[in-house]
């Protein structure tokens, strides 16, 4: 019986610790806007935590990828370099500015862009290589910042979906020249919308800050330089944040255990490839993704629909941005197809208990029978 709501969401956030008091204190003091100490503490414990000087709080991912894009002054005739398969806010922040998006092929063993590839595709027009730790599991950054360096262009993280994730035991968001960061309700922690731009770049952070002000000058407010942007982050917002961030090491242990308890589950299941996890690698399994692989004997959105009438929701990957209407560029990135097609998110957020995870596994299990 097909259901309206599911018995096992995708991801729900896990608000339980000093939340509730943190927006109270806005509310009780006013503090409701985007002035108020939450934001800046936000914005400082959270760049400490990447491991990175400055930190530029926005009011969700996209205009962090945005505000960034527009920091490093691109415009027509920049090309940005990125993986096709990714969400589409991250080639819709570089279309913003008028610069173009190149879209290159990922790689089969980790989801995430190929080096390679980022090799072929570079020119002259390049400016950006955005690198995208897809799903929680970070890309392969060493020969990245190879790359960068030889061709001296800035090499960005979008760490939208890999909160504390590391690379050679040092954590994303620290790995590349800037970095965002999403901190949607699904996210590993969560503002309810929100975003961060992290940086070591001092004039970046500056310049970003500026521009989500509108282009304001502290010392003469309404006089006004330039088109800019109100972007900025609520204490509201922030102050969820920072509740949330107090737990992030929790938020992340939960969700690499319910990887664990999958994995195990799953691993004997034929036709079923599970989440990369490279020995240079810590994912933090933002999604539980699994692919589906041809022994599976069922296509992967048959096996959603039926997942679905079993009250357990899922997402497909995302489809490759370079297939998509606005870009469409006729391009063949078959490793990107490929993962799009067969790639499945599987109920993963911090709320799921271990019953519900072996119900899903019963579930798919009971599939190939
Ligand atoms: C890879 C990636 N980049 C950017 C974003 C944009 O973040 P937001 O939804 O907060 O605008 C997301 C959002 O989920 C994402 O997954």
């Amino acid at each position: 019986m097909a259901k309206d709501r599911p018995v096992i969401p995708v991801a729900e956030p896990l608000l339980d610790g000093r939340e509730l008091e943190y927006v109270t204190d806005c509310v009780q003091s006013g503090w409701i806007s985007s002035l108020g100490k939450y934001v800046r503490d936000f914005e400082e414990n959270f760049a400490a935590y990447c491991g990175v000087q400055f930190g530029v709080a926005t009011f969700n991912g996209t205009v962090a990828l945005h505000l960034l894009m527009a920091s490093l002054n691109l415009g027509p005739g920049d090309e940005v370099i990125m993986p096709s398969l990714t969400y589409v806010a991250t080639a819709n922040a570089v279309q913003y500015t008028g610069a173009t998006p190149i879209f290159v092929d990922s790689e089969r063993e980790t989801w995430n862009i190929d080096p390679t590839a980022v090799v072929e595709a570079i020119n002259p027009r390049t400016k950006a290589i955005i690198a995208v730790h897809l799903y929680g599991h970070p890309a392969d950054m060493d020969p990245l910042q190879a790359v960068a360096n030889e061709y001296q262009v800035v090499l960005i993280e979008d760490a939208a979906e890999a909160h504390g994730a590391r690379y050679k035991g040092r954590r994303v968001g620290g790995l590349s020249d800037a970095a965002i960061f999403s901190f949607y309700g699904n996210k590993i922690i969560t503002t309810g919308e929100g975003g961060v731009i992290v940086t070591n770049n001092r004039a970046w952070a500056e310049r970003a800050f500026f521009l989500e002000n509108q282009g304001r000058y502290a010392d003469n407010p309404y006089w006004h330089s330039e088109v800019a942007y109100n972007y900025r982050m609520t204490n509201i917002q922030a102050a969820i944040g920072l509740a949330q961030l107090e737990r992030i090491e929790e938020m992340i242990t939960i969700r690499r255990r319910n990887a664990a308890h999958y994995s195990r589950r799953l691993a004997d299941l034929p036709g079923l490839s599970l989440p990369p996890n490279m020995a240079w690698a810590e994912n933090v399994y933002w999604m539980y993704s699994v692919l589906v692989e041809d022994e599976f004997g069922l296509e992967r959105d048959e096996v959603r629909t039926r997942l679905w009438a079993a009250g357990i929701e899922t997402r497909p990957f995302f489809y490759p941005v370079h297939a998509l209407p606005m870009y469409n560029t006729g391009q063949s990135l078959p490793v990107a197809e490929e993962l799009g097609r067969r790639g499945i998110n599987l109920p993963s957020g911090a709320t799921l208990t271990p019953e519900q995870i072996d119900l899903v596994c019963d579930t798919l299990a009971s599939l190939t029978a």
